[in-house]
C-alpha cells in the first residue's frame, strides 16, 4: 500500500479543524497542524494542541500573513487541509500563493465545509459569504492546484440540537418555528463522520479535482421530517408555527448583521432547498456515502436519540 500522505492543517483549533485533525492523526496520516503563536498560550486550545501531540500530530508556529512561514510549513507536506474561519476566507489567497511557490502539493482542500458554493441559491448577505468561497475555488482551478472541495451540507453540532430554533440552545417541547413550509430537504451530518470522510478524500483519485458532497440518505431530511422524528422521540405533537419566506426575507433585512447572516444562510437551505436541489453530476462531484460505505453515518434519527 502506498504510505499515506502527510498533511498540513491550517486552522486545526478550530471548530471543524479540531476533528480534521483529530482524524488526520488517527487514521495514521504523519499530521501537521499549523498555528498561530497566541493560541499555544489560550487555555483551552492549548489543551486541543496538546492532544494533537498525543496522537503523533507536530506543531507548526506560523501564521496566514507570514508567507514564509506558510510556504516552509507546505514544502513538509503533500496535502494541505484549510479549515480557518469564515473571517479569514479570503485570505486563503495567501496559502495558494504560498503552494504556488512550495511546488510539491498533491491536493488542497480549502475551507468550505458548507452548501456547494457553485449550486447555492442565495440572498445577500449570504450571497456575499458563498461568493468568498467560490472566488477561492476559481483561484484554486486558475493556479492548477490538484483540490477537493468539501461540501458537508450543515453541520449537526449546529441545527439539530435545538432543532434550529435561534431563540433556544435545547429542543423544542412545546412549540417548533418551521422556516418555510418545510419541505425542500436539507443535510446534516456529524462533525467526527465528515472528517473521516475529508480525510479519506484526500489519497483518493475519486475525490481529484471534484467536489466532495454529503448527502447520506439517513442524513437528508426536510425541516418537517425532522420535526416529525423529533415528536415521535419525544412522543408528544409540538404546536408549529410557519415563518414565509417574505417574512423570513424582512426579517434577513431588519435583523442585526451576526443574525442576518444566519437567517439567510438557513433561507438558502431551507426555503431555496440549496442542500438538495441539483443532481450531482459525475463531471463535478461525488457523494460521500457512496463513494465511503464503510462510514457508518449516524442518521438524524440516530442523531437525536441523545436529546429526547
Ligand atoms: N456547515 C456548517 O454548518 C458550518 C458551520 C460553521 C462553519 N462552517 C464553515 O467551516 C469552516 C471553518 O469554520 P470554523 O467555524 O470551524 O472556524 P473557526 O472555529 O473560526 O476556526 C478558525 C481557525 O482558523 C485559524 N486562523 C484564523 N486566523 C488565522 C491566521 N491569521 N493564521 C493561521 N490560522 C488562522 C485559527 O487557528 P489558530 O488559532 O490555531 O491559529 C482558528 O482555530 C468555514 O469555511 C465555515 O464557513 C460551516
Amino acid at each position: 500500500m502506498a504510505p499515506k500522505s502527510k498533511i498540513l492543517i491550517i486552522g486545526g483549533t478550530g471548530y471543524i479543524g479540531k476533528f480534521v485533525a483529530e482524524a488526520s492523526a488517527k487514521q495514521g496520516h504523519p499530521t501537521f497542524i499549523f498555528t498561530r503563536e497566541s493560541t499555544t498560550k489560550h487555555p483551552e486550545k492549548s489543551k486541543l494542541l496538546d492532544n494533537f501531540k498525543s496522537l503523533g500530530a507536530k506543531l507548526v508556529i506560523g501564521d496566514l500573513h507570514n508567507h514564509e512561514s506558510l510556504v516552509k510549513a507546505i514544502k513538509e507536506v503533500d496535502v494541505v487541509i484549510s479549515t480557518v474561519g469564515g473571517e479569514s476566507v479570503a485570505d486563503q489567497v495567501k496559502i495558494i500563493e504560498a503552494i504556488k511557490e512550495a511546488g510539491n502539493v498533491k491536493r488542497f482542500l480549502p475551507s468550505e465545509f458548507g452548501t456547494d458554493v457553485d449550486h447555492v441559491i442565495s440572498v445577500e448577505p449570504a450571497t456575499s459569504i458563498f461568493k468568498g468561497k467560490a472566488d477561492i475555488r476559481r483561484a484554486v482551478e486558475a493556479a492548477g492546484i490538484p483540490h477537493t472541495f468539501v461540501s458537508c451540507n450543515g453541520f449537526a453540532g449546529y441545527f439539530l440540537p435545538n432543532i434550529g430554533q435561534m431563540d433556544s440552545y435545547t429542543a423544542p417541547r412545546e412549540k417548533v418555528t418551521i422556516l418555510g413550509d418545510g419541505t425542500p430537504k436539507a443535510v446534516f451530518v456529524k462533525e467526527e463522520e465528515i472528517a473521516l470522510a475529508t480525510i479519506k478524500s484526500v489519497d483518493d483519485p475519486r475525490t481529484l479535482n471534484k467536489i466532495l458532497i454529503f448527502r447520506p440518505p439517513g442524513n437528508t431530511l426536510s425541516f418537517k421530517e425532522i420535526v416529525s422524528v423529533w415528536e415521535s422521540k419525544i412522543g408528544k405533537t409540538l404546536e408549529k408555527t410557519y415563518v414565509s419566506d417574505e417574512q423570513i426575507l424582512k426579517n434577513i433585512q431588519e435583523s442585526p448583521f451576526g443574525l442576518s447572516i444566519m437567517l439567510s444562510i438557513s433561507h438558502s437551505v431551507f426555503v431555496k432547498g440549496s442542500a438538495t436541489n441539483f443532481e450531482i453530476e459525475p463531471s463535478f462531484g461525488v457523494e460521500a456515502s457512496e463513494l465511503y460505505p464503510e462510514i457508518k453515518f449516524t442518521s438524524i434519527d440516530q442523531y437525536l436519540s441523545q436529546f429526547a
